[in-house]
């Protein structure tokens, strides 16, 4: 897929967000936040659930939340739109309440098909509820600035996942702030580990696809039955 047949697959899954009413969610929203970004990214960077201001926009992460994680990727030389941006869920939970299981399954589809859209290198989750999707059983104050592979069954076919701390927890925990920028800065090292990764994954599979060309057993030309198959010989 080339990036203009992404931009439209990811165009395609937005606007059957917009007009999605899978869960309860939908109810109160004012806009849906599919998500945005480049699609030629290797990067995905996947939050919790839209708040007040995004509800508002129809745009990820454009609060407080935001400003500091524009900053975070400024410390990379990156902007937003360098990377892809979503949620677990894309409708605003009332009250900014944490998302319930069943409103995170019924919008799971959307992100997997995301994904497969995006195809990533790397994942990077912000907060626990992004982590519980890719890492799960794990704890955030054990695994955030680590990097571990994505299952496959995610939509990312071929990923590293990076966990982070939620911006929004730095803003209430200034503590926290060194450590975001401490994962953040552990982002470079974790994309070129998935590159490397991918290269031989790719070589692999070329490979595979090499022999099986070769191992192929020639078209029948001349109608001749194939022999018996006691008297076929692998030698
Ligand atoms: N917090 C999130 O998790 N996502 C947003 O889009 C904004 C704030």
């Amino acid at each position: 897929m080339n990036d203009a047949e992404r931009a439209a697959a990811l165009e395609a899954i937005a606007a059957e967000i917009r007009g999605c009413a899978r869960c309860r969610l939908h109810a109160g929203r004012t806009q849906a936040v599919p998500g945005e970004g480049s699609p030629g990214t290797e990067v995905v960077l996947v939050g919790e659930g839209p708040g007040f201001n995004e509800d508002q926009q129809g745009r990820p992460f454009v609060g407080a939340a935001g400003a500091l994680l524009e900053e975070l990727l400024g410390t990379l030389g990156w902007r937003r739109a360098d990377v892809f941006i979503t949620n677990v869920v894309k409708c605003r939970p009332p009250g900014n309440r944490d998302p319930e299981a069943d409103e995170i399954a019924a919008c799971a589809p959307y992100l997997r098909r995301q994904l497969a859209v995006l195809d990533p290198a790397l994942v990077v989750t912000l907060g626990r509820y992004s982590m519980a999707t890719f890492l799960p059983g794990t704890r955030i104050g054990g695994v955030h600035g680590t990097v571990h592979p994505v299952d496959p069954a995610s939509g990312a076919r071929d990923a590293l996942c990076l966990a982070m701390y939620h911006p929004a927890a730095a803003l209430r925990a200034t503590a926290l702030r060194e450590t975001l920028f401490a994962d953040m800065a552990a982002v470079p090292p974790a994309l070129q580990r998935s590159r490397e990764r991918r290269a031989v994954h790719a070589g692999v599979e070329a490979a595979t696809a090499e022999e099986t060309a070769t191992l192929a057993p020639p078209p029948a030309g001349d109608g001749e039955p194939p022999p018996p198959a006691e008297q076929m010989s692998l030698f």
